[in-house]
């Protein structure tokens, strides 16, 4: 908590560090995006034998935000470093569930739970992660990735509709994708069932790595009640956007034994990422020194 706090006063001081203001329908070009997406610190085994082979039909990846992570671009292995962080983490916790979590909205959960599963997916054999869209109240993995889903993780939830009719493969790299479809307002209710509980014991069953996207800890119960099932969490704070208060406030309120580490979405590269260039040729343009 204290390294985020310190983290996020230097940002707020630092203006450049704040998201440029844009007008309403203007989008950040897809190298601006991409620099602040990778810039994220923290946080584990090569997965263990859970390696079922990749599914033939899977959906090629095709993110849709340009936040998300482009296997070929230097910023990449900002989030392989990372995941390779979480996968030791888990692997000395023996755990295989991780929650990507933050106090408020737009902080950069669901960005950071897609861009990590992609960056875990890349780090291991087919088969071995999942994905999975726990924010039932708004759920974004979908549209983010680009999938058209039909059945989604509520439809399992409510019975009606056995787990494999959720799961979307997707393809280079390989994982499996169990997004939201039809919004839930209270989605609690879901959470609590003893049907939950199974859907994420046959997961982590199934997974070497699950990654559970979630709705904001500050507004509603879910996630805290999602943490009662998933074994890890990574609390973050997006630069600029997150207050130090907020943060802390939300730290309060997790289980302290199942976070791995805090994470803070957008804050500058460190100096030795330009040493990246060296490994992908020439400087590209728009892209952070
Ligand atoms: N590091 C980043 N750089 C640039 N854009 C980002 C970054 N992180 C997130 N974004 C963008 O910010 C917006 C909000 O991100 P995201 O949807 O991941 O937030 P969230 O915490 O999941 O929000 P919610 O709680 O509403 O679901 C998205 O448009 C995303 O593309
Ligand atoms: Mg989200």
């Amino acid at each position: 908590v204290g390294e985020i706090s310190e983290a996020l006063e230097r940002a707020k001081a630092d203006g450049s560090e704040r998201p440029p203001r844009r007008r309403r329908g203007e989008h950040a070009s897809a190298a601006e995006a991409r620099r602040a997406a990778g810039q994220t610190e923290e946080l584990a085994p090569p997965a263990p034998d859970a390696a079922a082979a990749a599914v033939p039909g899977a959906t090629p990846l095709r993110a849709v935000e340009s936040a998300l992570i482009d296997g070929d671009h230097p910023r990449a292995e900002l989030c392989r470093h990372l995941a390779h962080r979480v996968l030791s983490e888990m692997e000395r916790r023996q755990a295989h569930s991780v929650a990507v979590v933050s106090p408020l909205r737009g902080e950069g959960k669901s960005t950071i739970a897609c861009n990590l599963a992609i960056a875990l997916a890349s780090l291991s054999r087919g088969g071995e992660v999942a994905l999975v869209d726990l924010d039932l109240r708004r759920p974004t993995i979908a549209s983010k990735l680009g999938l058209s889903a039909r059945v989604g993780v509520e439809a399992v939830l409510q019975g009606r509709a056995p787990l494999a009719d959720a799961r979307v493969g997707i393809e280079d790299p390989s994982f499996d994708v169990y997004p939201s479809v039809e919004a839930q307002r209270s989605a609690h209710e879901l959470i609590v069932l003893p049907r939950f509980a199974t859907l994420i014991g046959e997961l982590k069953k199934r997974y070497a790595t699950v990654v559970v996207d979630t709705p904001p800890v500050l507004l509603v119960p879910d996630a805290n009640l999602i943490l009662r099932h998933v074994e890890c969490c990574i609390p973050l704070a997006r630069a600029g956007v997150t207050r130090v208060r907020t943060y802390r406030n939300m730290v309060d309120l997790l289980p302290r034994a199942r976070i791995l580490g805090g994470l803070l979405n957008g804050s500058r590269a460190p100096s030795h990422a330009r040493d990246y260039y060296y490994y992908y040729g020439e400087k590209r343009e728009g892209d952070a020194s």
